[in-house]
């Protein structure tokens, strides 16, 4: 394929596929999907079973080093992290200067992109010490810049991370806890968050993952890369999407909660009208993790006690999609951000933080593409070609005969 690419490329000819929606960018052993057949799958091992039996840190060992980890290797790659939690002062001091009502998500790639500049220790892309240590940094340090972001937004003071707790445990006491008062992890919520990450954890090619290897393909460090991942993600088509689908809910219900209405404005295809959280690029079923997730969505809900009429409208709304010609017609099945929002909600987070915590969850993804496609020895620099629409050659006339 790749040899057949260049004869093409050498010959002249170009492949016209906008969106890349049939463009191999990359040959990659990290996550199979079956689109047609719903079926996703990290190095080998169905996302069901480790939504289940894993842990996001262990999933994230997974996909970044290829095998399941010995216990040994597991307690030194979480100790490991733990050892890396805080931030450097002068980085924390960033936040201060971002106006108070920010998206956190600009704020979190800025945060990230500073990591360049704070450790420049590990920015060698070809050092293996250098990877790792970035690697490290960026899994024990993402937490601590999302929750801080969250801080900001609210105005309440920083606390540093308590490394005797697990990762998602520790995330959870720095973002809602305060300085004064004991912070009990609820070990279900926690458990449910973790269980989020796993479900986020990689998607291969898609339009995020792809900026990081776009990027990194010019032998930009991982901060960097990552930084602009996370830009990538800010977009409402891709990780924007889980609040999108609560605006979309909110806007249901404070227009009558009727949901026939609302599916006819976007059957008609009115501007700007569609069915967030339905439809994929690759999945033309079910999306398994949806599935999952709809299962937690339920359950943390009642165990919050927390009835929500938004819930019901999500629930009704999936319910009438999916017995409708339109969206039969077109494979439309509710994706993994379908329900992700509900939870969040139920949670105690805003509504324009869940992309942060889409972004938590994709981030071992980032990493393993990263470092797959910087060991690949078919690596060459991303460099897409166009097809030029534009005037032929014109003269150049001076601006007073203009
Ligand atoms: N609501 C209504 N119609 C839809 C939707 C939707 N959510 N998604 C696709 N369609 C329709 C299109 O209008 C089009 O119809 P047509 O053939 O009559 O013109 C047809 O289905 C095909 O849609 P495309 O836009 O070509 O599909 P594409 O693969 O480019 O888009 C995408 C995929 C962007 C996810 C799209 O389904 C969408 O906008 N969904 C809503 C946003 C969303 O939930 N994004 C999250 C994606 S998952 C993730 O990032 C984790």
């Amino acid at each position: 394929g790749i040899q057949l690419g260049n004869l093409l490329a050498k010959t002249g000819y170009i492949t016209y596929d906008p969106g890349f929606v049939n463009t191999g960018s990359a040959s990659s052993a990290i996550t199979y999907i079956d689109g047609d057949a719903g079926v996703l799958r990290y190095r080998g091992y169905p996302i069901e079973q480790l939504a289940q039996r894993s842990s996001f840190l262990e999933v994230s060992y997974l996909l970044i080093y290829g095998d399941l980890p010995s216990k040994e290797q597991l307690s030194a790659f979480v100790e490991r992290i733990q050892r890396h939690t805080l931030l450097h002062e002068d980085l924390k001091r960033f936040f201060d200067g971002f106006p108070r009502d920010a998206h956190p998500m600009p704020v979190l790639s800025s945060a990230v992109s500073a990591l360049s500049t704070f450790y420049q220790d590990s920015l060698n892309p070809f050092d293996q010490t250098s990877v790792e240590l970035s690697t490290i940094r960026l899994l024990a340090k993402v937490p601590t810049i999302a929750a801080y972001a969250y801080k900001k937004s609210i105005g309440q003071p920083f606390l540093y991370p308590d490394n005797s707790l697990g990762l998602v445990e520790n995330y959870l006491r720095m973002t809602f806890g305060l300085p004064a008062e004991p912070y009990e992890v609820d070990p279900d919520i926690a458990r449910a968050l973790d269980q989020l990450f796993i479900l986020h954890a990689d998607h291969e090619q898609n339009c995020s993952t792809s900026t990081v290897r776009m990027v990194g393909s010019s032998e930009a460090n991982l901060f960097a890369s990552v930084s602009a991942g996370i830009n990538a993600l800010f977009g409402p088509l891709h990780g924007g999407a889980n609040a999108a689908v609560l605006d979309m809910l909110a806007d249901i219900k404070a227009d009558g909660g009727d949901v026939g209405k609302f599916v006819e404005r976007v059957k008609n295809k009115e501007a700007g009208v569609r069915l967030m959280g339905f439809g994929h690029r690759v999945y033309k079923n079910y999306d398994p993790r949806a599935k999952i997730i709809k299962k937690t969505a339920d359950d943390i809900l009642s165990k919050l006690g927390k009835n929500d009429e938004l819930l019901d409208i999500a629930k009704k709304l999936e319910e009438t999609a999916l017995s409708d010609d339109y969206f039969i017609q077109r494979n439309l099945y509710p994706n993994v951000d379908f329900y992700t929002g509900l939870i969040y909600r139920a949670l105690g987070f805003p509504t324009e933080y869940f992309t942060v915590l889409f972004a938590l969850g994709r981030l071992p993804g980032w990493i393993a593409h990263w470092r797959e496609m910087m060991t690949d020895p078919a690596r060459k620099i991303g460099r897409p070609r166009q097809v030029y629409t534009g005037a032929p050659q014109r003269e150049y006339t001076p601006l007073d005969q203009r």
